[in-house]
């Protein structure tokens, strides 16, 4: 097998110009005579490196380096690599102050916004929220966990309905707190495998009250972030609670947590089911849900869901390859798709009714 090799970029670079996608050529040495880096090492995460060295004198400024081209999936990783540091970091002294929400004590209202600020900053990149969202997963911690998730989901639903940025900063922080009730429910009940009986489900359905009560005297928060918390389990049909709401009497940052909710629930591992894919959480709340949440909010959230997926190259449950051509307005879940021998199946068709879509390849 001929091995195709392009001319390698090879230069002598200023120390402090180190950058993700260098192989040190030769031993990076401090004027003591330590090893900091041995040749041959490979930079993922650049500023690791910078905050390791920059203790360090050295006798020269500049040092031999490989300059790899990036591939997309370097570019990926990074993204990954930057959005979980920048989410771990802040998301751990975000818990500490949604816990001195949970006692009710004092906190500043600049200081949360500059968290909030924060997070959504470290979303930003080259990947989606979505993307970014599945890939650390495997990481989860429950409840703080599926509040964060609710959050950016959220965010980007209010990003995408062309909220201002304040108004989206509300929303995030609504969004935030809707469920820290939870933490005065008994774990038995938030973490019970089986169906819930009566009064452990009434017991759940506190948990609005219970965030609303934890908010509620916080002046800085105004009264749309307040009813976001305690309306979020509203639905358009009138089936949610805690007041049994119907339509558009639910206000509206009630209705937008709540499509949040259930996707994001759908897409996290649950103790008694696999999460589910993208795909398929869009097939669930087009047939399941589409009564129950508000139609032009959900629409708006999952055709840009679904966008992302078009060129995906997907798996039948005949077995069969194909890929992903073209999502209907409604009806997202059974897309237009090309298989391998180039045929081109509509899954709207009565005649393909029987074809699934099972995995992504
Ligand atoms: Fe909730």
């Amino acid at each position: 097998m001929v091995e195709k090799k392009k001319n390698k970029d090879i230069r002598v670079v200023p120390i402090k110009e180190l950058d993700s996608g260098m192989i040190l050529m030769e031993d990076l040495i401090d004027n003591s005579g330590v090893v900091l880096l041995k040749k041959g090492f490979k930079i993922y995460d650049i500023e690791k490196v910078l905050s390791f060295i920059k203790n360090h004198e050295f006798e020269t400024d500049s040092i031999l380096v490989e300059i790899l081209e990036k591939t997309a999936e370097d570019y990926q990783e990074e993204d990954i690599n930057k959005f979980k540091k920048g989410f771990y970091t802040v998301k751990k002294e975000m818990i500490d102050e949604v816990k001195k929400i949970m006692f009710k004590e004092e906190i500043k209202k600049e200081e949360m916004e500059e968290m909030i600020d924060e997070i959504l900053q470290s979303a930003e990149g080259r990947l989606n929220v979505f993307q970014l969202l599945q890939k650390i997963r495997e990481e989860n911690d429950a409840i703080y966990s599926h509040s964060f998730d609710l959050m950016l989901v959220s965010h980007s639903i209010g990003k995408w309905i062309g909220f201002n940025k304040e108004t989206l900063k509300e929303l995030s922080l609504s969004a935030l707190l809707s469920d820290i009730g939870k933490v005065k429910i008994s774990r038995k009940i938030i973490e019970k495998i089986d169906k819930l009986t009566k009064e452990e489900e009434l017991e759940l359905k506190k948990h609005v009250v219970h965030s609303f009560d934890m908010v509620k005297n916080y002046t800085f928060m105004n009264d749309r972030i307040k009813e976001g918390v305690l309306f979020h389990h509203e639905r358009f049909d009138g089936t949610g609670y805690p007041r049994g709401f119907v339509g558009t009497k639910i206000p509206v940052f009630a209705r937008i947590i709540a499509i949040a909710d259930i996707y994001t629930a759908l897409i996290e591992d649950r103790p008694y089911r696999n999460r589910k894919s993208p795909l398929e959480a869009i097939k669930i709340l087009e047939l399941d849900y589409k009564e129950k949440l508000d139609i032009e909010f959900l629409y708006i959230f999952i055709r840009k869901i679904a966008d992302r997926y078009v060129g995906a190259k997907i798996k039948l449950n005949d077995g069969r390859k194909a890929q992903i051509v073209f999502f209907p307005r409604f009806h997202i879940y059974r897309p237009v798709i090309k298989l391998d021998n180039g045929d081109v199946l509509d899954l709207l068709n009565e005649e393909n009714k029987s074809i699934e879509i099972v995995d992504f390849i």
